[in-house]
């Protein structure tokens, strides 16, 4: 079994209030192969960007209330989207929205996951809004869900795909110069530093899933699926230019 995540940068223009990336969308629903995996879509802008506006990582409170409704919903149309270019291609894709049945703190509920595998379907989960015993409500980033699935299930590898070909030694987006990394380990002093709004710390805070998940010794790759076939090439276990992020 596999577990894939597809980071919001990659599925939206993360610059844009809700501006999908459709044609990519429609290539990774493709490219998604074999079915006995679970995936994990990012928000992009369809959550950052009003979760950054109105700070529903801080908490619930009287005048943020529908704003998490509202992000529920643009995240609910996002992942629609991605359901319905995995039904096209014949893919029995299953949503189980996190916050309809987690709440942090407690034991992550990853038995219907397995329940749905075991039936054939691919269980789809994405970084969403959750409930919160301190803070009434915040954020769950997709990178922590693989984290928290990862660490129940064991799965055989744990894929990052985002829109740069992996982890480098600084923001390549920001500096011409920047390095990729084939592997990086805790040992490595890398740089990040992001330019849209991301309330879930961007490429910092998925460093921090990634080597969480690799500390359980579970491999973790890194790819970019904005280029055509890495996807495909990573799931069935080829090798692909990426980076291996070791504990
Ligand atoms: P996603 O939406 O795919 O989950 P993020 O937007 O959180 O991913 O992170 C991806 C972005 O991280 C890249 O577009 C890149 O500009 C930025 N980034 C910052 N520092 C680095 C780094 N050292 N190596 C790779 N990417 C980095
Ligand atoms: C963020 O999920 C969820 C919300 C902002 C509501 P992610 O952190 O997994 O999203 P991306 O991949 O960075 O877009």
């Amino acid at each position: 079994m596999l577990i894939v995540k597809i980071g919001g940068s990659v599925i939206t223009n993360k610059g844009k209030y809700r501006k999908i990336r459709e044609n990519i969308i429609k290539r990774l629903a493709y490219e998604f192969y074999p079915n006995d995996s679970i995936l994990i879509h990012g928000a992009g802008s369809f959550g950052h960007y009003l979760a950054d506006i109105h700070h529903l990582n801080d908490g619930l409170k009287e005048e943020n209330r529908l704003e998490y409704s509202k992000v529920s919903r643009d995240l609910q149309e996002l992942n629609t989207k991605i359901i319905e270019y995995l039904i096209r291609n014949g893919k029995p894709a299953i949503t189980l929205p996190l916050h309809s049945f987690h709440m942090v703190g407690e034991e992550f509920n990853y038995r219907r996951f397995v329940d749905y595998i075991q039936r054939g379907f691919i269980p789809v989960i994405y970084g969403d809004i959750v409930l919160d015993p301190k803070k009434g409500m915040s954020i769950c980033s997709g990178d922590q869900i693989a984290f928290h699935l990862a660490k129940a299930l064991r799965p055989e590898r744990v894929i990052f795909v985002t829109d740069v070909d992996g982890i480098y030694d600084k923001n390549p987006k920001v500096y011409d110069d920047a390095i990729l990394l084939e592997t990086v380990s805790s040992k490595d002093n890398i740089q990040f530093d992001g330019i849209f709004p991301d309330v879930t710390g961007s490429m910092e805070g998925k460093m921090r899933a990634m080597r969480a998940i690799a500390r359980l010794g579970i491999d973790v790759l890194v790819i970019n699926g904005l280029v055509r076939g890495r996807l495909r090439r990573a799931m069935v276990g080829d090798y692909v230019k990426g980076t291996r992020v070791l504990p």
